[in-house]
């Protein structure tokens, strides 16, 4: 724990998995994803998508119907999960009641026989990593929600596991609390250099923490991706409106410059797909007289300050489109204003579906 390049890390394969459920229902359908050693790994998704089942195959807790996991090049097909080098920390944060802290994060050790002085070093480590220092001789029942959690997160890393799983660990946490401990959790794994596999269904969660996200749709992987390459650049609507984009308009036409849609041309565009993406950022707005070639006339219906950005909704003819303009200089406009919209072509994707 100490020693930060001696800590075990592994990649994981995933190739053709299914899980189907006695009702025939597929929770997972025919899922593959390459995992690296070290890396930070979000699967993102809707409540229902399949997300804690593919954790539970991985920890060992639930079986595949079809497919394969391996996990350090290993084949995990009945391998037990207690002989699976991985740990998951749940949602519920599932401690001993009648132990304290300390006891709490002992217990894993105390199984494998570990010698007292042992113990207790690495308890030690694990509790200043995980900030924990001043609680380890409090009884749990005396914890806030935060502080359990993060018990319950030293105790999943003071085996050393070569993969962590993390089932919505911060979802029953207050926005504050949440937004720091997001950060905590990151840096720790940056510290551990372990792998770890993380669940969320918040998209803003799973950009802010991941190194890559996978968004799971009904079972199945919709997009790998970076944080930017999935909000940037969704694959599908599915994705896009997953990830918050609300400006999509549906593609009814192509040139050589790009796509047709109901409130204009949109140049450097050329993606196949259905609809056309705008990011909110790349939408400015200038006043009717300035007009350029480009500009797409529109009239403000709404205006929300944002603190450090502004986001305007526009009207352009029947549509509504978002646009949030975060240069302080930018002129400011009334709902009511007739106004010129321009598009940076960096902030178009064209999307599947
Ligand atoms: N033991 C089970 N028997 C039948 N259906 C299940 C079982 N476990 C999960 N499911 C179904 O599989 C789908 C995926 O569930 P789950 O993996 O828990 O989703 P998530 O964690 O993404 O919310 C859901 O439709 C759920 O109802
Ligand atoms: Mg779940």
């Amino acid at each position: 724990m100490s020693k930060q390049t001696a800590t075990p890390s592994s990649s994981i394969e995933i190739n053709a998995l299914v899980r189907r459920f006695a009702d025939g229902h597929r929770a997972l359908d025919g899922v593959d994803l390459d995992i690296a050693a070290g890396e930070f790994f979000t699967l993102l998704g809707p409540s229902g998508c399949g997300k804690t089942t593919l954790l539970r195959i991985l920890a060992g807790l639930d079986t595949p119907s079809a497919g394969e996991v391996r996990i350090g090049g290993r084949a995990m097909a009945g391998v037990p999960a207690h002989r699976r080098s991985v740990n998951t920390v749940f949602q519920s944060y599932a401690l001993f009641p009648h132990r304290n802290v300390r006891r709490n994060i002992a217990f894993g050790l105390e199984m494998q026989r570990l010698d007292a002085v042992t113990i207790e070093k690495r308890i030690d480590s694990v509790a200043g990593l995980t900030g924990i220092t001043t609680l380890l001789d409090r009884p749990v029942d005396q914890l806030s929600g935060g502080q359990r959690q993060r018990v319950a997160l030293a105790r999943a890393v003071v085996n050393e596991p070569d993969v962590l799983l993390l089932d919505e660990p911060l979802s029953a946490l207050d926005a504050g609390l949440r937004g720091r401990l997001q950060l905590e959790l990151r840096e720790l794994q940056h510290r551990l250099g372990m792998t770890f596999v993380f669940v969320t269904h918040d998209q803003q969660e799973a950009m802010i923490m991941s190194d890559r996200i996978a968004v799971l749709d009904r079972g199945r992987i919709a997009q790998v991706g970076t944080p930017p390459a999935i909000y940037e650049q969704p694959a599908t609507r599915f994705v896009a409106e997953f990830m918050g984009h609300e400006n999509l308009l549906a593609v009814t036409g192509r040139d050589e410059h790009g796509v047709i849609t109901p409130i204009g041309h949109f140049a450097g565009a050329f993606a196949e797909g259905g609809h056309l993406l705008i990011r909110p950022e790349a939408i400015s707005l200038g006043r009717r007289q300035a007009a350029g070639p480009s500009a797409i006339p529109a009239q403000v219906v709404g205006r929300v300050y944002r603190g450090g950005s502004t986001e305007y909704r526009i009207a352009c003819g029947d549509h509504t489109l978002i646009a949030r303009a975060s240069d302080p200089a930018a002129e400011g406009f009334e709902p009511g204003a007739e106004v010129n919209a321009t598009v940076a072509p960096a902030g178009l994707a064209v999307v599947a579906g």
